[in-house]
């Protein structure tokens, strides 16, 4: 089985900066946002405001206020980013489901050239949008977790295994966080096998990075354009008031 581009030299990734004023996709751009989701709190009701039905009722199922509001930010904030790339009210963006349940934006007509990954840990969202090709995304805080081995046996490639095993112990956690970022990145972008036992692996043909979009978290975002261009931006309040206006 060939391995993804990127899965010998773990490409990473720190340059993060504020979106420039005017956003426009070309068709060779990746644009991948990070947003605080608890930098929002003051906007809390103007997220909300741009949630569907389904959205509202879902957020009135967590226990926790802090996970709820996260929750209604996270979607506002992938709303509003959105809605700079379709040029339409963010409140008005349908989502669909794929196949295998991955969230699409609902329109078929100029729309569907967009293709949006999201994930959510901790205090960070982060966001991928682009036309050239579909795109996953995932990130994850670093924090303990037990019993890594046996969760990279089952579900890394026997490369990354090894890989793993040969990390120094004191950098062992992060190394197991970026390839199940990656993992998780490649396997958000196909859709296909979540949920199973064991998955296909990315082929030659997929590019996975790493990606720290903050101190104390790592990403991955995975895609199949050859020519793509990375911008690394993260979300301000600033950028949600522009995208207002
Ligand atoms: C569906 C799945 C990808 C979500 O991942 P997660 O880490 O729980 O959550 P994340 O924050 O990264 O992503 C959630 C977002 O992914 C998107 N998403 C949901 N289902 C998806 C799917 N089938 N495909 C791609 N993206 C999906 C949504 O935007 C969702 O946002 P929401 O919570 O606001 O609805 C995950 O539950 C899953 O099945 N992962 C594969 C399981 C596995 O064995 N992984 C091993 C990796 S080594």
């Amino acid at each position: 089985m060939a391995l993804s581009r990127c899965d010998h030299a773990v490409a990473g990734t720190r340059s993060w900066s504020p979106a420039p004023r005017e956003i426009s996709l070309g068709d060779n751009d990746i644009h991948i946002w990070c947003a605080s989701l608890d930098d929002c709190r003051e906007q809390r009701w103007r997220l909300e405001a741009v949630l569907s039905d389904d959205e509202r009722e879902r957020a009135s199922t967590f226990h926790f206020a802090e996970d709820r509001d996260r929750f209604i930010a996270s979607r506002g904030i992938l709303r509003e980013l959105l809605a700079r790339y379709l040029h339409q009210p963010a409140a008005a963006i349908t989502f669909s489901k794929g196949r295998f349940g991955k969230p699409e934006i609902a329109d078929r007509g100029r729309s569907s050239r967009v293709h949006f990954n999201a994930s959510h840990s901790g205090t960070l969202a982060i966001y991928a949008v682009t036309s050239a090709c579909p795109v996953g995304i995932d990130i994850e805080r670093v924090r303990d977790i037990s019993d890594f081995d046996a969760v990279a046996l089952r579900h890394f490639a026997p490369l990354e295994f090894r890989l793993l095993l040969a990390a120094p112990p004191d950098r062992r956690r992060e190394a197991f966080l970026g390839y199940w970022t990656r993992t998780e990145a490649f396997l958000k972008a196909t859709g296909a096998g979540l949920g199973g036992e064991r998955r296909a692996a990315p082929s030659s043909d997929w590019h996975l990075h790493t990606l720290w979009p903050a101190a104390g978290y790592v990403a991955a975002v995975a895609y199949t354009h050859d020519a793509a261009q990375l911008s690394l931006w993260t979300f301000t309040e600033e950028a949600l008031c522009r995208s207002q206006s």
